[in-house]
């Protein structure tokens, strides 16, 4: 994978020439908490990667430091960016509160993650998504899971977090308002901390039957003798 940067030829032609290898670049990119300054940048980063619009105050947010709000920069240029809260199930939507049975548990959402056209493929979503496992997930009060919502019509996406052991958790009908039409959403989740999804309908009619099941055999067993 290569990064291609623009240049100037004489005749005015915009034209691009690889400049360094993925993973060399990866590696010297920095990593750091958006701060206020980062505003536009995020901004125009989102425009880049999502069909969605988000309302001005949702940028506010983001750089306010009250999310957990971390950025790649090549150079001062912002090329990827992971933003997430750690909340209790208990104050999430009504649509995530089945993600997890014991309502008292703390969950991470990640809201956003995005990685700039030109650095995709070169694991920066996946240096983002380990950091944060390292500074959050894996530390005091130890959060149970870490979901997002993602279009059911982002593969490339869904690829990433099933690649990551994230699961197929819910799908929302009509969740994303894209221009004038809707587009159906994804839950995606990974457990954590040892927490353990909840029992499937499946899972639980297979409990019942054993525990119906085992003093019945036990009984007819005994009158067989
Ligand atoms: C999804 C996204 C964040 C992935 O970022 P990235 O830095 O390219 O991802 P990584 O390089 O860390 O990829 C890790 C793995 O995820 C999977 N993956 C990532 N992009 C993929 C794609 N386009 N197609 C198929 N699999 C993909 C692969 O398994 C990949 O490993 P590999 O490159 O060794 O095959 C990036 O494509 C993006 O910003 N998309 C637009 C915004 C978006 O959809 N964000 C997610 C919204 S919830």
């Amino acid at each position: 994978m290569l990064i291609w940067q623009r240049v100037q030829m004489a005749k005015d032609d915009d034209v691009r020439v690889p400049i360094l290898d993925g993973s060399t670049a990866a590696a010297s990119l920095a990593l750091r908490p958006l701060s206020p300054l980062d505003r536009a940048a995020v901004q125009a980063l989102c425009a880049a990667s999502f069909p969605i619009e988000y309302p001005e105050c949702w940028f506010d947010e983001v750089v306010s430091g009250s999310l957990t709000s971390l950025g790649l920069f090549d150079d001062k240029q912002l090329v990827a960016m992971i933003v997430s809260e750690t909340k209790n199930i208990s104050k999430c939507n009504l649509e995530d509160s089945d993600i997890i049975s014991n309502q008292s548990a703390l969950v991470v959402y990640i809201l956003s993650l995005a990685v700039s056209n030109d650095y995709r493929r070169m694991g920066l979503a996946t240096r983002l998504l380990n950091c944060l496992f390292e500074s959050v997930v894996n530390q005091p009060p130890y959060p149970r899971a870490v979901f997002l919502h993602v279009l059911s019509t982002n593969l490339p996406a869904i690829n990433f977090y099933r690649s990551n052991g994230f699961r197929w958790h819910a799908s929302l009908l009509n969740y994303y308002r894209i221009g004038s039409g809707f587009g159906d959403g994804c839950t995606y989740v990974k457990y954590t901390n040892g927490q353990r999804p909840p029992l499937s309908i499946s899972e639980v009619l297979r409990l019942v039957g054993v525990v119906v099941c085992f003093p019945l055999k036990t009984l007819c067993k005994l009158f067989s003798y």
